[in-house]
């Protein structure tokens, strides 16, 4: 079966599902050597360890060709693959979770797989049918599901990424692509207080960039602006405006969530900021549990002053890897200023409310749990 980009459509897994079911023809080669007894399922960092089989789909001659599902390993490539010389690289995080009833579910999935093709698109790389996506993801879940950890706060983190594997040192779109879905059974993101500094020099995005898409290429760019920040005693930076350096648009790799007394600010979409799965889901949950929410440009120095005053209550970064991470203290034109430790803070009463959601110990009012077992 191949599919052809015209094939490539946006619509809604749960709608579509019947009609793509027949369509695909998934080849699966196990392996006959499984790794999960070597796993420690109780002591998991983030993304170091990989589940037993990858996902592995070629765009080649104009059409998506049939995925096959594989042992997690290296890939070979032409030193002419235009990846290494022109960053034509994108990908999607997402978690899969395993209840109390061993279901296997996925957390809008696709907003990822609609993102991704956004990303593509920009990239100037083939949209992935959402067969293709959603299918081989359900087979690949189906086949490796004992890699899925239960601890609390654990995860299968989800890895889909493509990137242009067609050769050529000719600055132009590839010719050929890959697109892989690899998985790893994931702990916290982040652990231990995190500080950030707020950025007055470098930007992670520029208008009429590609901040928007999740190219590999934008993290790339943040590693020399953290490093520095880390040198001065932060763990991340907060990125600011590439123009002024006078608005707050994301945290590290994360959007960014302001609470100033009770209102929760957060920083629009643009052509700079990423459309965020996470993001989106606490805007809805706050604002239905009754929490004020301002989807506007944040001043620094409406926050700095926030911050004297005591207005100030806090601060914390939202996206798939670590969900909610809670911000301790911000460092601005050399001076620190530290948030209060609040008891009941919105951080943890949103991450609560999402995860909950997430690995089925709550109802999910939204629709947004998708069970593919
Ligand atoms: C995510 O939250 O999934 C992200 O995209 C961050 C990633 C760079 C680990």
């Amino acid at each position: 079966m191949i599919f052809n980009k015209s094939q490539s459509k946006f619509c809604n897994f749960a709608a579509s599902k019947q009609s793509h079911r027949m369509a695909l023809d998934i080849r699966i080669d196990r392996t006959k050597n499984s790794r999960i007894d070597s796993i420690d399922f109780d002591n998991l960092s983030f993304g170091k360890v990989f589940s037993d089989h990858m996902l592995v789909c070629e765009y080649k001659n104009g059409a998506w060709q049939n995925p096959t599902i594989q042992p997690y390993g290296p890939m070979s490539l032409n030193p002419a693959a235009k990846i290494f010389h022109y960053g034509q690289s994108i990908f999607e995080g997402m978690k899969a979770y395993k209840d109390s009833d061993g279901n296997v579910l996925l957390f809008r999935p696709d907003e990822n797989w609609q993102r991704l093709n956004k990303s593509a698109s920009r990239l100037m790389m083939p949209e992935i049918p959402e067969e293709i996506f959603m299918e081989g993801l359900e087979t690949l879940l189906k086949l490796d599901s004992d890699w899925i950890p239960t601890a609390d706060g654990s995860s299968l983190y989800i890895r889909p990424f493509m990137f242009a594997s067609g050769e050529g040192f000719h600055a132009s779109p590839a010719d050929e692509y890959t697109l892989v879905i690899a998985t790893a059974p994931s702990g916290a993101y982040f652990s231990g207080k995190v500080k950030v500094s707020i950025e007055e020099k470098y930007a992670r995005a520029a208008n009429g960039g590609v901040g928007f898409a999740k190219a590999g290429g934008n993290y790339a760019a943040q590693f020399y602006p953290t490093q520095l920040a880390i040198e001065k005693g932060y763990q991340q930076v907060i990125w600011t405006d590439d123009n002024t350096h006078q608005f707050i648009e994301e945290a590290g790799a994360m959007n960014v969530f302001i609470r100033i007394n009770d209102t929760l600010l957060t920083s629009p979409t643009s052509d700079r900021i990423l459309d965020g799965v996470t993001r989106k889901s606490i805007i809805q949950i706050a604002e239905d549990n009754g929490i004020p929410v301002e989807v506007r440009k944040i001043s620094v120095g409406e926050v700095v002053e926030a911050a004297k005053t005591g207005a100030l209550k806090e601060i914390f970064g939202a996206g798939t890897a670590a969900v909610i991470s809670p911000i301790a203290g911000f460092g601005y034109q050399g001076t620190d200023y530290d948030l209060p430790e609040l008891e009941t803070s919105y951080a943890s009463k949103l991450k609560k409310t999402i995860t909950d959601i997430q690995t089925n110990k709550s109802e999910d009012p939204y629709g947004w749990r998708v069970n593919v077992s």
